[in-house]
């Protein structure tokens, strides 16, 4: 398989990249409340992780779509009506869920084009040993960020595209982000073209809290890596034994929310930034919101944005949505 990496190239995209993350990392602890952009929590480490965090019996979200994927597998290639398909995926992982539809589509007699893209280059080396190319498959994966790696693969191939959005990363934005996401995808890709995006439903607030509070700790170690990784890169002096995980629902907003909390009254040195940050004892350091949708909310999103819904598939515990869209524009456009 062939990987493109568009994050760090060169020595001196290497170089921006950590004084992007230490920008970030000053901005972030210069807020308040403090926080930390959600992007770094995929180092090597932390992609580890976060795959132990999916594989989780606590973590229902990962395998209820994958019952979900599996189940639609062979109608979607239906629903889409092709021969040929680039499929390119936004935050592809390790490849599990997506080997389903491609199966799906292979089955199906369709030749697929899939262009999996991840930040993280150790996700890709994941990847590249659950999905093998063939004569009707070929696999270009990115290393890069969402709409950068979008542009990417756009530029490699032309025929019908469908972006695959699952495990409820679109929850990880707020609704503004939200909203500017959808259009940027709608703006991206021809009239006719799918998306098929997975939004995490709302449901018994016990199912989150023990999701995002896995009984081995997986979610804790992933969380608190992000201060080992500016230790590592920034070098920063984190004791990390003064830190807790803490994750918490928000029924106002409807999501889960994660936070490192400081155990004390402290101070932290980061080399990188030349300076020191103070911590008051229990102060936060807000991590990541995961949002919860009901359906009415997710048809609202596709219809603001300019897509259709073709179809809602859910799990029989209506725990998790993959909501197949249509992007419609008017000819001309
Ligand atoms: N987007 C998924 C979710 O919100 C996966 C995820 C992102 C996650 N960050 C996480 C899961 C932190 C657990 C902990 O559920």
């Amino acid at each position: 398989m062939k990987i493109t990496t568009l994050t760090h190239e060169t020595v001196d995209q290497s170089l921006a990249h950590i004084d992007q993350f230490a920008i970030d990392v000053l901005t972030g602890l210069c807020s308040k409340p403090k926080n930390i952009p959600a992007k770094y929590f995929y180092d090597d480490i932390g992609s580890e992780l976060f795959q132990k965090i999916t594989q989780h019996t606590d973590y229902y979200p990962t395998r209820t779509e994958f019952e979900i994927l599996d189940e639609i597998k062979n109608s979607l290639p239906e629903f889409i009506g092709e021969s040929e398909i680039d499929i390119i995926e936004l935050g592809a992982g390790d490849g599990h869920k997506t080997k389903l539809l491609i199966d799906g589509f292979l089955k199906n007699d369709y030749k697929v084009n899939f262009y999996p893209i991840d930040i993280s280059e150790k996700a890709m080396l994941l990847l590249e040993k659950n999905i093998e190319p063939n004569s009707q498959l070929s696999v270009h994966g990115i290393v890069a960020e969402y709409f950068a790696g979008l542009r990417y693969a756009r530029s490699q191939s032309k025929n019908r595209q469908l972006v695959l959005f699952l495990g409820s990363n679109i929850g990880n934005f707020n609704l503004a982000q939200n909203q500017g996401f959808l259009r940027r995808l709608w703006k991206a890709l021809n009239s006719g073209d799918f998306t098929l995006i997975g939004f995490d439903l709302k449901k018994d607030v016990s199912k989150f809290l023990s999701a995002y509070n896995d009984s081995a700790g997986h979610t804790k170690e992933f969380n608190l890596n992000l201060l080992r990784r500016i230790n590592n890169e920034l070098g920063g002096q984190f004791d990390i034994n003064k830190f807790q995980h803490f994750g918490t629902y928000n029924p106002k907003l409807g999501a889960m929310e994660s936070y490192l909390l400081s155990n004390e009254d402290q101070e932290v040195y980061i080399k990188e930034l030349q300076r020191s940050f103070h911590f008051q004892a229990y102060e936060p350091i807000h991590l990541e919101y995961s949002f919860k949708f009901l359906k009415t909310d997710v048809e609202l999103l596709s219809k603001q944005a300019g897509f259709n819904v073709v179809n809602h598939f859910t799990d029989r515990n209506n725990y998790f949505v993959d909501s197949l869209w249509r992007v419609t524009k008017e000819s001309g456009t």
